[in-house]
């Protein structure tokens, strides 16, 4: 029923665990079956690019749940959050060497919460920003 590679990754999940004091984090539940999974991210520049530089998961949920967890926290490290942004719930599911079909929904948990995880990193990032002073916007529209 699951691939190898889906049972490697349920038996020995990687990245598994919380992140400490993390950049950013997003958590994703699945509204039918109530399973969850909470993706913690560090990030890092790398030549004015933002990098995961660390990621952990947890996941409260089957087979499925668990692998594409596991394996998109690998599939992230060390990727741009640009990168990250185009991955899809296929190309998870490819990596994985398919799914049983009533299982695919499953993939969509890990990557909702990365992604979360990573506006989540972006909106901290924003209210980091000094907002412009008055005079100066002033200044600016004359
Ligand atoms: Fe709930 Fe797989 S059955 S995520």
């Amino acid at each position: 029923m699951y691939s190898k590679k889906v049972l490697n990754h349920f038996a020995k999940p990687r990245n598994l665990g919380e992140i400490k004091n993390p950049d950013g984090v997003g958590e994703a539940i699945n509204p039918v079956c109530g399973d969850s999974t909470k993706i913690s991210i560090k990030v890092k520049k790398i030549d004015g690019k933002a990098v995961v530089d660390d990621i952990k998961f947890r996941t409260l949920g089957c087979v499925a749940a668990v692998a594409t967890s596991s394996l998109t926290t690998e599939l992230a490290k060390g990727k741009s959050l640009a990168e990250i942004k185009k991955f899809t719930r296929d190309q998870v599911v490819w990596k994985l060497h398919g799914l049983p079909i009533k299982k695919v929904h499953c993939s969509n948990l890990a990557l909702d919460a990365l992604k979360k995880a990573i506006q989540d990193y972006q909106s901290k990032q924003r209210s980091k920003q000094k907002p412009k002073s008055i005079k100066k916007i002033r200044n600016k529209s004359k």
